[in-house]
Formats: C-alpha cells, sequence, structure tokens
C-alpha cells in the first residue's frame, strides 16, 4: 500500500505501579480520548521520521527519538523488508514523558502502521514484542504493562508478563491532572530497586501492601464501590511516596483533589513528575476537583469516564 496507518492510545495506572516491575499485580485503563496515530508511505529516500519533535532522516535523529527509530528498524527486520523506502508521521495528542504510555503507544502505532505498509497484520504477541523492543530503549525494564494496556480497549489486569480483560461496572469520573513536568519513569524504577537493595524488609512490605490493594481492587471495580477503591487509591499514594517515586508537586496535587472531595488521589505511572488521578463520586465534583487542581499547579486536566474505559 502507497499509505499505511495505525493508532494507539494513552493508558493510566489505576494501581500496581513500581509494584508491577517486582512481580506484583497492576490495573490500568485506556484512555481512547488521547490517541495517536503513525502514518508510514512509501518514499524512494532513506528511512524517515517526521514528529513534532524532529523531522529527517533517521540516521540523524536525535537521542530523544531512539525508542520509536526502534520500533521502525525493527518492525522491518520482522518482516523481512529492506531498511529504507519509507517515511513514517507521528501525529496526535498525548503529552510525552507524564506517564500516559506515550512511548508505548507510539511505537505500537508504528510497529503496526509499518508493518501494514508491508501488507503485513501483526499479532497481538508481534506488536507486544516489537513495542517492549522500543520500550526497553526507552525506559530500560519496562514490565510490559503499558505495551499491553495502550492497544487494550478494556481495563487491564497485568503480572508477570501476562494480561487480562479486567470487568468494571464502575462510574463516577476520574480526573487525570499533569504537573506539566516530565517524569522519570527510568530514574524512579532505578530509584525503587536501590532501595530494595538497601532495605529490602521494608521495601517488601511497601510491596505487598500495594499488592493487596491492587487485589482488593478487583471487587471494588466490579462491585462500583467507588469510596473503598477512592481509599485505596490514597493509600497506594503514601506507599508510593515512601518508595520515593512521588515529589512535592504531585503530592500538592493529590492534597488538593482530597480537599477538593475527591474520594481517593495518587500519582500515576513511573511519578517523580508525570500526572495524578483521582476518583470524583459525580461529574459536577469533577469539575470542582479539576479547578483545584490546576489552582494548584496542574498545568491541564482531562475528565475519564469509566464507563469509556
Ligand atoms: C510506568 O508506566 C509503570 C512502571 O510500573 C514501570 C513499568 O511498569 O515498567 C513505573
Amino acid at each position: 500500500p502507497a499509505e499505511a496507518t495505525a493508532t494507539a492510545h494513552a493508558k493510566v495506572i489505576l494501581l500496581g505501579e513500581h509494584a508491577v516491575v517486582h512481580g506484583a499485580p497492576a490495573i490500568a485503563l485506556p484512555v481512547h480520548g488521547l490517541a495517536l496515530t503513525a502514518t508510514v508511505t512509501r518514499t524512494d529516500r532513506p528511512l524517515w521520521i517526521d514528529s513534532v519533535l524532529y523531522r529527517g532522516p533517521i540516521a540523524a535523529a536525535p537521542e530523544l527519538l531512539a525508542a520509536p527509530v526502534t520500533a521502525i528498524v525493527e518492525t522491518l527486520r520482522h518482516v523481512g523488508a529492506p531498511a529504507t523506502g519509507r517515511a513514517v508521521r507521528i501525529d496526535g495528542e498525548i503529552p510525552a514523558e507524564r506517564g500516559l504510555g506515550s512511548s508505548a503507544a507510539v511505537a505500537a502505532a508504528i510497529a503496526a502502521a509499518v508493518a501494514r505498509s508491508c501488507g503485513v497484520e501483526l499479532d497481538a504477541a508481534e506488536r507486544f514484542a516489537l513495542i517492549q523492543a522500543a520500550e526497553r530503549v526507552a525506559h530500560g525494564t519496562p514490565s510490559g504493562l503499558d505495551a499491553r494496556s495502550v492497544v487494550s480497549d478494556t481495563p487491564v489486569w497485568f503480572q508477570a508478563g501476562q494480561a487480562r480483560e479486567l470487568p468494571s461496572a464502575l462510574g463516577g469520573v476520574f480526573v487525570i491532572a499533569d504537573t506539566g513536568l516530565r517524569g522519570r519513569t527510568r530514574e524512579a524504577v532505578a530509584g525503587v530497586a536501590a532501595l530494595k537493595a538497601a532495605e529490602p524488609d521494608r521495601v517488601a512490605g511497601i510491596l505487598s501492601r500495594i499488592q493487596e490493594c491492587t487485589q482488593a481492587a478487583v471487587d471494588d471495580l466490579a462491585g462500583d464501590d467507588r469510596a473503598a477503591l477512592g481509599a485505596r487509591m490514597s493509600q497506594v499514594h503514601a506507599l508510593l511516596r515512601e518508595l520515593t517515586v512521588s515529589n512535592p508537586h504531585l503530592d500538592r496535587l493529590v492534597a488538593s483533589a482530597e480537599a477538593a472531595g475527591a474520594l481517593g488521589a495518587k500519582l500515576t505511572g513511573g511519578g517523580r513528575g508525570g500526572c495524578v488521578l483521582a476518583l470524583a463520586e459525580t461529574a459536577q465534583n469533577a469539575e470542582t476537583i479539576a479547578a483545584a487542581m490546576r489552582e494548584n499547579g496542574a498545568e491541564r486536566t482531562w475528565m475519564l469516564r469509566p464507563e469509556e474505559t
């Protein structure tokens, strides 16, 4: 085909980030309203990338684009096509490095579109492997949670590399608030590993308390127990703080959401920047909570209705 496209969407982690790197489960929700598209056209030039960050041959692409470049090159290799003659354009609205899965979504869209431009439809396992190859360049040791959740239409339960759909009857409204600060997933993951090496018993205790919250949330989702789920979110934020992956900006947004009536709030994703996720009882509460977080430094906010996840 002369032109091929594919899309992927953002994700938020409801519970279990960081613990998931150490074998515990995590729950992620798709954010269909924030998506990006890769468009691949055939050209007679060397491989080319066209994004807001850089436009030019991939051979001269900045280090920041190492993961999408990996997705392009590895996908062509996987389908047995030569590494030339394609231009890859990325359009979308998922902010980068905010814990919303943008790097996995970029790789997911690129892998599917590049393969499609070669007449190949990747199956889920092939696509996952290619996203993970790009994610390793971006983050070092990705659990695979992002790679699974940016292509899922439903909430995802993820543990030890395995993903399954999670039934949910949850109502209410989530508010996602962006600190405007780059998340530092790689550093935060390394920080937790260092803390675990230094204080293995304490960290094992924290990780197992996070795991208990994640496991209990399965029933909260199925039974629409918003109050219980919100309480677990706030509890997990406190545990993530103990793991050193929060920061004063995130803590301030969490506190302001709670003061404005949120059922619970926590950082979401890698932390040390990025976003906060708060749960509101109603759409009206959600507006109040979003306004409070913007007054307390959030650069922007989004609403996420659980029934749309
Ligand atoms: C990043 O979105 C989530 C982390 O748990 C890292 C990972 O799962 O690879 C912090």
